[in-house]
């Protein structure tokens, strides 16, 4: 807050928002001053905590006024220090927590309108309701919201049937940078007027404005769904297996995720009641999620038949089918709790990039072999979503290595994964976005012309530099 004015912007600020609109106790700011992967702590003289679209405009009109920084935050789960605030002190955080309303849902539109706030976990659950799915699935669903995941343009586990969040997003509800309201919730299937100013918001992290609420587009539910685990020969038969599945029907897969044996046998060690229900551990696994909406799709034969062709051959080792929802469930678990399990076992370095689907045997094997040259001893974790090219191919400290000096490696390990990836026609961020993390890759990877231009967007919209300062454009 700039030294002139502190106590009159303060005494504003809560006239308007009132006692729950404000925070400005040590203790409250704490939860949102460091991110989930606890890269970064920065500080912040107050959070705001809107209760409206028009509550949250009127704040920032006067933040605007006295040339305050804003930083929004949704779930705070950022994996690249998106949403917390510098070191500085001066960078207010605003929590769309309370923007927390599902306005609308519409099974024959197929569509929703939900506030920024609406938890990810709880949208969906509104859509089941209705009959509905809102398919966007990721680890951290009971906490990431609307907002984030499309200012992140999240991807997460169904992409490769579903799109990312882009793809899931209809119109949106904004505050400017100057506090206007941009009201944009039309919720049309065709709407070409003009530059479509939506999807400039979608994945630009905070930096032009706070979406306040979206359209959400939402598909029918599946009747049926299949999930199993199998045990991998390498790299190559694990991609083998997606072309196998799709080769056989293209719209059965929901979702294709690899992982390697070192991730899963710390899923089994350090995640409380984690079971593998393989016998034989290895070196590479997937776990393939199919569903249909048609009631006789069909799917149990298919999966069968594909395993069994796959383990003649000798690429799939081993497999265990999910009998029930609870077994499906637990397969789940063993994918979704990798990034905690890495977290409990030390430090990491994640690198969350893309490559071309048919290069990520390629991938995985390189960047592993480079990075054990780099660092000896080092651990390779790669996994994630190989059926859209998006591998987390992450690292974990050797053994007794003293945290901080494996962190003291992360741009060098980093610089050697990227170079792979470079070279694969890929790309060094895949769905987490810059955040802080990575802004000093964007010269190097995005520089000239397609730079140059956000950043001329970027002072088009928010002229003052007030919106998320220190995120994504170096
Ligand atoms: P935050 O972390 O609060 O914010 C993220 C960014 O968006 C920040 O730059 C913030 O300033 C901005 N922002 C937040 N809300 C708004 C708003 N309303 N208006 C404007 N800007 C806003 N991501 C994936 O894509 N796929 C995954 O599979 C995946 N798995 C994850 C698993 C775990 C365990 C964790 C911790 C994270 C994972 N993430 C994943 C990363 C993360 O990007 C997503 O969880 C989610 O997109 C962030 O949502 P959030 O509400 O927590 O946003
Ligand atoms: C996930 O897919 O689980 C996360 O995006 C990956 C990570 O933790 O690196
Ligand atoms: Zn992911």
């Amino acid at each position: 807050m700039p030294d002139d004015q502190p106590l009159p912007l303060l005494d504003r600020l809560s006239a308007l928002l009132g006692p729950r609109g404000i925070l400005t106790d040590p203790a409250d700011l704490e939860p949102h001053l460091a991110d989930w992967r606890l890269l970064y702590r920065g500080r912040t003289p107050c959070v705001l905590r809107p209760a409206n679209t028009a509550e949250l405009a009127e704040a920032v009109k006067l933040c605007a006024a006295a040339g305050v920084p804003l930083v929004p935050q949704g779930g705070n789960t950022s994996m690249v220090g998106g949403g917390v605030p510098d070191e500085g002190g001066r960078q207010v955080v605003v929590s769309l927590a309370r923007l927390n309303r599902v306005r609308d849902i519409d099974p024959l539109d197929m569509t929703m309108t939900a506030e920024a706030g609406v938890v990810l976990k709880a949208a969906q659950d509104v859509a089941a309701e209705a009959g509905c799915l809102f398919p966007l699935s990721l680890g951290a669903e009971g906490t990431a919201t609307i907002g984030g995941v499309l200012s992140t343009n999240a991807g997460g586990n169904t992409t490769v049937r579903y799109g990312n969040a882009r793809e899931l997003m209809l119109g949106l509800e904004v505050v400017l940078p100057d506090g206007q309201i941009w009201n944009g919730l039309r919720r049309l299937r065709k709407d070409n007027t003009g530059y479509a100013l939506r999807h400039l918001f979608v994945g630009a992290e905070g930096t032009l404005g706070f979406i306040t609420a979206a359209v959400l587009r939402l598909y029918a539910r599946p009747k049926e769904s299949e999930v199993a685990l199998c045990a991998m020969r390498d790299e190559e038969t694990a991609l083998a297996l997606f072309r196998r599945f799709r080769d056989r029907d293209e719209t059965a897969v929901r979702a294709f995720e690899y992982m390697s044996g070192t991730g899963v046998g710390f899923y089994a060690r350090l995640i409380e009641g984690g079971s593998v229900p393989l016998s034989t551990p290895a070196e590479h696994y997937v776990l393939v999620d199919l569903a249909s909406t048609r009631p006789d799709a069909g799917l149990r034969p298919l999966l069968e038949a594909v395993l069994e062709e796959a383990l003649e051959a000798g690429e799939v080792l081993d497999a265990a089918i999910g009998e029930s929802e609870a077994q499906r469930a637990a397969i789940w678990r063993i994918r979704e709790e990798h990034p905690e399990a890495q977290k409990r076992e030390g430090a990491s370095v994640k690198n969350d990039v893309s490559v071309p689907v048919s290069r990520t045997p390629e991938l995985i094997r390189r960047a592993s072999e480079a990075c054990r040259r780099l660092i000896p001893g080092v651990r390779p974790v790669p996994f994630g979503h190989m059926g859209d090219g998006n591998i987390h191919m992450n690292l974990q400290q050797p053994e007794g290595m003293d945290p901080a000096a494996f962190l003291a490696r992360s741009h060098d390990i980093m610089e050697t994964v990227n170079e792979i990836v470079r070279d694969l026609g890929g790309s060094f961020s895949a769905e987490h976005g810059i955040g802080r993390l990575k802004t000093d890759m964007m010269e190097g990877w995005r520089g000239g012309p397609e730079l140059a231009v956000m950043q001329r967007i970027k002072r088009a919209i928010d002229p003052q530099g007030l919106m998320n300062p220190g995120k994504v454009l170096p």
